[in-house]
């Protein structure tokens, strides 16, 4: 079917359950999965089919996820009822939907992938009146499972709670995707809640359409990107495939990772071909890397930007606002914020470096501090290209320091300093000739009568 000539596809995404097992104040679809909201990885991927309209099912006491979701409508079930009468609040919200196709996510299986709600919703395109993507586990434990009738087609979805022992031996389980055919929703009417949850359940749908005479099938999916998160253990474990994934992303992408198994990726991290990772790396949110340039072993990067060449670490801190110029170096226990080095400058030690902008292959000495923060408000330092600050100064800002300047070590600068200039706030050294000499030897005689 060319696109043109396919029915409009609506989403719908469940996402109005407690999430009790996860013992949080947070709604459960709200928790991250590489620094991102379970939900939006769900969102994100139904997205790309282009849906017309795409709904979200919320609790009443959900403002969060309200807010999280926007400008996305958000339909409100009053009272948890069961996935079918979710749907039911979502379809409220939608309007008429006499036509077309209409896919059905839980927002609690972040790993769902684009190519497999695809394969779904083909099946309706297909002729399927209903289309449920179905995974094999050897623990289907809770799931719902999938009930083939004798050729082969979908004849029922069987809650683990209601399942006789013989249907419990079934491995194919219900992911909770579905793609339903706009003429069987006005069955979701007659689903009863006499089962053992007491609730409706969406899952009732299939046997309904059957008995209605139309057509069901089960579309087969990989387990792991079924996972449905309901416990902070399942989460960790979205989270670890969730890693996995980007790892082997970054490598077929051409990034050197050389111990890919311990860096740590967030949902927007962008690392180019040929950026090299060393070993225990953590990229919070933003941060690019370009071809090139060089993260060196236990650095922690955030809101930052690396270009070609630059190297940072071991043991770097960056936080957001931090761009790493061509060439540029940042060493170890270096913390940068809101500071741009320019190409070729280098930070090689012990710095914190804030609210700055150091210029073209300016060098800061070990343990130079910008002292930004009054207690009041945030100053900037402004360090011109080819500068020199020698080690453990204190650059208080605001303040300039022109280019080609020295700053002696040791140095506590308040005033700016002109380009080329020599700027040095060391008291002078008081020597009293042969008084350590004597004060060391009778450090004994001292210690005795104490
Ligand atoms: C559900 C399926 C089960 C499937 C499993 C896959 C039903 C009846 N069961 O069980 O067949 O194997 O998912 O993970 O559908 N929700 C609402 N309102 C409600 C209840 C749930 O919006 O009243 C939402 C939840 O927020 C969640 C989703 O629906 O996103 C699934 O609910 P959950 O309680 O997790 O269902 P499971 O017991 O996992
Ligand atoms: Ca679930």
């Amino acid at each position: 079917m060319t696109a043109s000539a396919r029915p409009p596809l609506a989403a719908v995404i469940l996402a109005a359950g407690k999430g009790t097992r996860m013992k949080s104040a947070l709604p459960k679809v709200l928790h991250p999965v590489g620094g991102r909201a379970m939900i939006h990885h769900v969102l994100q991927a139904a997205a790309v089919l282009e849906p017309v309209r795409t709904i979200v099912v919320a609790g009443p006491d959900m403002p969060a996820l309200q807010h999280a979701v926007i400008p996305l409508p958000v339909a409100v079930q009053a009272v948890p009822r069961g996935t079918a009468d979710a749907l039911r609040a979502g379809l409220k919200l939608l309007g008429p939907f006499p036509h077309g196709v209409l896919l059905v996510l839980y927002g609690d299986t972040p790993l769902i992938l684009p190519e497999t709600l695809a394969r779904v919703v083909a099946a309706c395109h297909d002729g399927a009146a209903v289309a449920v993507l179905g995974f094999e586990t050897a623990r289907p434990d809770g799931y719902g499972r999938l009930r083939a009738a004798a050729d082969g087609t979908l004849e029922a979805i069987v809650e683990h709670r209601d399942a006789t022992p013989a249907e419990r031996e079934i491995r194919l389980c219900n992911s909770g995707v579905m793609a339903l055919d706009a003429a069987v929703l006005p069955l979701l009417d007659r689903i009863s809640c006499d089962n053992a949850g007491g609730e409706y359940y969406l899952t009732d749908i299939v046997a309904l359409a059957r008995s209605a005479g139309l057509s069901c099938v089960a579309v087969p999916a990989v387990a792991e990107e079924m996972t449905g998160v309901n416990s902070r253990a399942d989460l960790a474990q979205a989270e670890a495939v969730w890693q996995q994934r980007r790892r082997v992303a970054a490598l077929e992408a051409g990034v050197c990772l050389i111990a890919p198994e311990t860096v740590w990726f967030s949902h927007d991290t962008v690392l180019e071909a040929d950026a090299v990772v060393e070993p225990h790396v953590v990229f919070g949110p933003g941060v690019h890397v370009a071809a090139g340039a060089r993260v060196r072993a236990f650095s922690h990067l955030e809101g930052a930007r690396l270009e070609a060449g630059a190297a940072v670490g071991p043991f770097a801190r960056l936080r957001p606002g931090t761009r790493v110029g061509e060439g540029a170096r940042i060493g170890n226990f270096v913390e940068t914020k809101n500071t741009v080095l320019d190409a070729g400058a280098k930070a090689g030690h012990l710095s914190y470096l804030g609210d700055a902008h150091i210029g073209a292959a300016a060098n800061i000495g070990a343990g130079t501090i910008t002292c930004n923060y009054d207690g009041v408000a945030k100053h900037r330092t402004e360090i011109g290209a080819g500068a020199f600050i020698g080690s453990n100064s204190a650059l208080v800002a605001p303040v300039r320091i022109g280019a080609g300047a020295l700053v002696g070590a040791g140095s506590v600068i308040t005033r700016d300093v002109a380009p080329d200039a020599l700027a040095l706030t060391r008291p002078q050294q008081q020597e009293q000739p042969e008084t350590g000499g004597k004060l060391l030897r009778n450090r004994g005689a001292g210690k005795q009568k104490a």
